[in-house]
């Protein structure tokens, strides 16, 4: 199959495309670091012959607003494009949960965590409204996302990190499920994929604080109600798979503490 990645050089597009391609598949890497900026109109011309567009973007755009423009621009413009091309699938990764944060009611101890659900809520809208063939595959939180916001969320000494259960997962599961949806061996409208045990997040940047960073403590910070309620865990038809938490962090890489 032909398979063009939009976002094929971040931390889930590299990935992806060294397997589609390992595994015979013909891959289309765009990204603007190869010349692509999907906030501008897609010339159909390269998605030509493919069979599936998969959008793996990202924006470093934190705030709700911005980061939907961006989201809503990439879906808008890559789906016309696919659309024009004859491209019969896409396949979008979105976040377990994106659906009822953005359906909820807005409270203010929602925002920060929330921005990037609602953002990528409308990502699914736009990329529903535009693109041919969707299939949303909803990933829960990586295993190394609370290292990230710990060091992201950082004010001297202290880290104010979500309290919220989430099901982490490890890329390599979610990089496997995209790539049985864009082939077919899959194939539902909306896939989750999430790790097999839930997990305080709050407790997972804790971990990282102690192992990585010595004198940094983390506050758990309250979040909205629907968070707070499990919106972010996986339904009873999610695709599950290891490793677990502990069992990744004990093998993870610790030579790239800050
Ligand atoms: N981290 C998690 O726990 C998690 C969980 C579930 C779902 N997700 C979702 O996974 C997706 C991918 O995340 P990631 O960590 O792989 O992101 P990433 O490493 O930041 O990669 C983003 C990709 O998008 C490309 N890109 C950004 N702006 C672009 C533009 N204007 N035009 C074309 N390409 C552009 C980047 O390439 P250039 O910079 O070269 O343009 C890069 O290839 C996100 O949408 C995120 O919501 C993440």
């Amino acid at each position: 199959m032909r398979i063009a990645i939009a976002g094929a050089t971040g931390q889930v597009g590299s990935p992806l495309a060294e397997a589609a391609a390992r595994t015979g598949h013909d891959v289309v890497r765009l990204a603007r670091s190869t010349g692509v900026d999907l906030t501008a109109p897609v010339d159909p011309a390269l998605l030509a012959g493919a069979d599936v567009v998969v959008d793996v973007t990202r924006t470093a755009l934190r705030e709700e607003e911005a980061s939907a423009a961006f989201f809503t621009a990439v879906a808008t413009n890559l789906g016309e494009a696919a659309r024009s091309a004859g491209v019969s699938r896409t396949v979008l990764l979105s976040i377990i949960g994106v659906d009822r944060i953005g359906r909820a009611p807005r409270e203010p101890a929602g925002r920060g965590p929330e921005d990037h659900y609602r953002a990528k809520w409308a990502h699914e809208q736009a990329t529903r409204e535009h693109a041919p063939g969707v299939r949303i595959v909803r990933a829960a939180q990586f295993h190394d996302l609370a290292r990230v916001l710990l060091l992201a969320l950082r004010e001297g000494d202290t880290s104010r990190v979500a309290e919220m259960p989430v099901q982490p997962v490890a890329l390599e599961v979610v990089v496997d499920t995209l790539l049985d949806v864009a082939t077919g061996t899959v194939d539902e409208p909306v896939v989750e994929v999430a790790g097999p045990r839930v997990e305080r997040f709050c407790d997972l940047a804790a971990a990282f604080a102690t192992r990585d960073v010595p004198g940094l403590h983390v506050e758990p910070a309250p979040v909205s109600a629907v968070l707070a309620g499990g919106a972010l865990l996986p339904g009873p038809d999610a695709v599950l798979g290891g490793p677990d938490f502990q069992t990744w962090f004990r093998h993870s890489n610790v030579a790239s503490s800050p």
